[in-house]
């Protein structure tokens, strides 16, 4: 498949001109930025880009690009630090700014140049870099400066090497995918050649000639990711080859355990193993108010209660299936990218089940080339239920770390009932959709109210809403007045423990989205 190969110097958009290139319809993979091209640059590799970095060019361990990506027959675009490292390697020179470009700044164009193609003088990009390039390198020239004169856009005289000192990928930068579609269909020619369903006609005779006759396990939690992966093995295999095992924290949403034993039936399960926990973890839970305690204690239980289901199936060998996606890979560094910055560690408990079968060969991960939102994709395309492809995230911790202090059966009954009031309000105004989590949160703390006459004392119920792309940074969702007040009366008329409702409005940093 025709490919626009990334070369990833630890820039926090690179992800992003990845996805923004596969929804061109052009396949996109990302590598780290100093890998050894030989090994890489197969006949399907049609343009390379450069990302941008936290680094600076003349920084001693700078990163670096194998040189031999200066002498390619492919066109390169350079983005940010991407075209600093072109310039610097080309013999220009690049030097810190004063004050750092950051944000919108309009770029006038200066030339034609067919990476500017369809794009109108003083278009308006997004800039975020501390140096600039002070003198252009031999055989290259300026097609689009900034305000203040600095060279925004650069080509070589004759051969197809780009560069940008904007980021095309960041969708603040106006026209930035015209920018992208003139580098990879336009100017590298690669082929619309990417989809899900190339996706699904690639890995289907890959997974059956892996498994073969063997048995797969596939730990599903409910949420979109392990659900897609039930759906493509389903889809995929015999079912009588696949095994689901699910199992009841008691610390799910409210009806969602039935819901998730009914969406998997629905995609033809045929070996479902529910496992109802609930009074394992509540005893686990019983007494602990730390956070931390709270996670360790869940994250435990759930490992043995998974080893000990496994072990009573009675099963030996099986491969064992999970939803890692393709940003998983890149963050935990495991797959590519060097900066192993595992910012969501302390989410994943590292299961001694997992590493043991990565380690005989076991593991399958079926999504790990793809993207939240191709994945999403996937499993419409696989007949998952709207309801579950369009489910905000849930943490793996479930509603203990949604009631801060002791965990018990009637404080999660509590708060399931007006989280469920909360997310239906939410549906039934349409506003589920353009937020991208909302939950409700039980505070340990008693308010006090009045009913007719009497004084009574009940929970604060925190509501969070947040907006955000990839839930590393958020806002608090801007809800209109009128929808916040009448979401707390319904709460408060109708889960009378609950005498007092707040909204949360804190953006992450410096607030998490979670309480916990
Ligand atoms: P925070 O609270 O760190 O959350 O801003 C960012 C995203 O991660 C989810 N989250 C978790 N997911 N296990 C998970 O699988 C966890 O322990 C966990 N803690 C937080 C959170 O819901 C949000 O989407």
């Amino acid at each position: 498949m025709d490919t626009i190969l990334i070369l990833d110097f630890g820039s926090q958009t690179t992800q992003l001109i990845c996805r923004r290139i596969r929804d061109l319809g052009v396949y996109s993979r990302v590598i780290p930025g100093d890998a050894p091209l030989a090994g890489e640059l197969g006949e399907e590799v049609r343009g390379v880009i450069l990302s941008g970095s936290p680094a600076s060019v003349y920084e001693p361990d700078a990163p670096r690009p194998d040189p031999a990506v200066w002498g390619m027959e492919v066109p390169v675009l350079g983005i940010c630090y991407g075209v600093q490292r072109l310039a610097q390697d080309h013999g220009g020179e690049v030097a810190s700014l004063e004050r750092k470009e950051y944000g919108r700044a309009a770029v006038r164009l200066t030339e034609p140049c067919d990476l500017l193609e369809g794009v109108p003088d003083g278009f308006i990009s997004w800039m975020s870099h501390g140096d600039t390039i002070l003198r252009l390198p031999e055989g290259f020239r300026a097609v689009g400066v900034t305000e203040n004169g600095l060279p925004a856009v650069l080509r070589h005289d004759s051969r197809k090497v780009y560069g940008l000192q904007f980021h095309p990928e960041v969708t603040h930068c106006e026209h930035g995918e015209r920018i992208l579609e003139n580098f990879a269909v336009r100017i590298c020619g690669a082929r619309r050649q990417w989809s899900v369903e190339a996706y699904l006609r690639e890995i289907t005779p890959a997974l059956r000639a892996q498994v073969g006759g063997s048995t797969v396990l596939l730990l599903a939690s409910g949420g979109v990711d392990s659900t897609v992966v039930a759906a493509l093995l389903l889809a995929v295999l015999p079912p009588e080859q696949v095994h689901l095992l699910y199992v009841d924290t008691g610390l799910m949403r409210k009806g969602e355990s039935r819901e998730v034993g009914q969406a998997l039936r629905q995609l033809g399960a045929r070996h479902l193993h529910e496992v109802d926990a609930s009074r394992e973890f509540f005893e686990a839970l019983r007494g602990v108010d730390d956070p931390e305690e709270k996670r360790r204690r869940i994250g435990d239980l759930f490992i043995r209660v998974q080893e000990s289901s496994i072990a009573a199936a009675g099963f030996s060998n099986e491969y064992l299936a999970q939803g890692t996606l393709y940003t998983d890979l890149i963050e935990s560094g495991k797959g590519v990218g060097r900066k192993a910055e595992v910012i969501k560690s302390h989410h994943n408990v590292r299961s001694p089940l997992v590493e043991r079968k990565r380690e005989q060969g076991l593991l399958l991960e079926p999504l790990s080339g793809l993207y939240k939102d191709e994945v999403r994709r996937l499993g419409r395309h696989l007949g998952v239920h709207e309801e579950t492809v369009d489910r905000h995230p849930f943490p793996g911790p479930g509603l203990a770390v949604r009631i801060l202090g002791e965990v018990t059966p009637e404080n999660v009954r509590v708060l399931r009932e007006a989280d469920a009031l909360y997310l239906s309000e939410l549906k039934a105004r349409g506003l589920y959709g353009e937020i991208w989590q909302a939950f409700a949160v039980l505070l340990p703390v008693r308010s006090v109210g009045v009913a007719g006459d009497v004084r009574r004392y009940g929970f604060v119920l925190a509501l969070r809403a947040v907006v955000s792309r990839d839930g590393m940074t958020a806002d608090a969702y801007p809800f209109q007045a009128a929808d916040l007040l009448e979401i707390s009366a319904k709460i408060t008329n109708r889960v009378p423990e609950i005498g007092r409702v707040v909204y949360d409005v804190s953006s992450k940093p410096p607030a998490t989205i979670e309480w916990e």
